[in-house]
């Protein structure tokens, strides 16, 4: 909502943002306001992503292959369903382009999140190769299969076996962390294997945003490689979402001091 609001008044628009915490419930009327109270649309977020789905009156082609709609926008009692999390993930990595086409990748994780990233990684950059490491690999393999089949120049992996993991981090141009591990309260954590190192020619995202270093990003640091954190996602998934609402360019400088502020402030809260 911070950012939202302070773009909203910066560009001296007529709309407020607010948050509603809502019961499983209360989701279908919920929906249905926005259209009987002229909402102009709505962020949504866990655990409802899926479950809006049914409740729109239609679903982008992104959202579609997401399973997942994060952005509805009413468009005079018509709502359309979006997923602008692919394109926060293409806004991360866009300074990038080159390094990642035609390259290896390793996307750790196989939920909501990761689901939006390999689709994003795979349709705007072309790897070679992307392997997904997850704890659970029925889950990883789940998305492997429905990507394989619409992407044909990316092959497409999985496994949860540490040395397999290690080995194609060696080979990786891309690491990117979408597992909840090194989140709060599991800040100390990183997701990478034992054994498994980090070079200086490498690029790593984590999308976690809060803490805005995570244990992962430090470990890209020592070993020289670049860095995007998460905040770049949650910045790039808003501006799309925000340009969806109003039409109008989002103005990221400004939400990124209002941001980082919130994180800052949200850290020394709690340390
Ligand atoms: P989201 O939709 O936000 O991505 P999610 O669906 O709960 O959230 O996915 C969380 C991801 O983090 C999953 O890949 C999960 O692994 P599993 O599929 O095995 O559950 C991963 N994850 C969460 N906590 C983890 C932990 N402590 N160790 C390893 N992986 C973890």
């Amino acid at each position: 909502p911070a950012m939202h609001t302070a773009a909203l008044k910066k560009l001296e628009l007529d709309y407020d943002y607010g948050v509603m915490d809502v019961n499983p419930e209360m989701l279908p009327n919920l929906i249905a306001a926005l259209r009987s109270l002229n909402f102009r649309g709505a962020n949504i977020t866990v655990p409802y992503k899926e479950k809006v789905i049914p409740l729109v009156d239609e679903v982008s082609e992104e959202a579609k292959m997401n399973g997942a709609v994060n952005t509805i926008v009413n468009n005079g009692g018509r709502l359309v369903g979006y997923n602008t999390d692919a394109h926060g993930v293409y806004i991360s990595l866009a300074y990038y382009t080159e390094e990642i086409k035609n390259n290896h990748v390793v996307i750790f994780g196989a939920g909501g999140a990761a689901r939006a990233t390999v689709y994003a990684v795979a349709k705007f950059f072309s790897p070679k190769r992307i392997m997904i490491v997850n704890r659970t690999l029925e889950n990883a393999k789940i998305i492997v299969e429905d990507f394989s089949a619409k992407f044909r120049l990316t092959k497409f992996f999985c496994t949860n076996e540490h040395e397999v993991a290690s080995r194609e981090m060696n080979v990786a141009s891309l690491i990117v962390n979408t597992t909840s591990v090194g989140m709060k309260p599991l800040a100390s954590l990183h997701p990478l294997p034992p054994d498994s190192s980090i070079q200086a020619s490498q690029i790593v995202l984590d999308i976690v945003y809060n803490p805005m270093e995570t244990a992962l990003l430090k470990l890209a640091h020592k070993a020289g490689a670049r860095t995007v954190g998460g905040i770049e996602m949650l910045l790039g998934q808003g501006a799309k979402a925000f340009e969806l609402f109003t039409h109008n360019e989002f103005p990221m400088h400004i939400a990124r001091e209002v941001v980082i502020k919130e994180l800052i402030h949200s850290h020394r809260s709690h340390s």
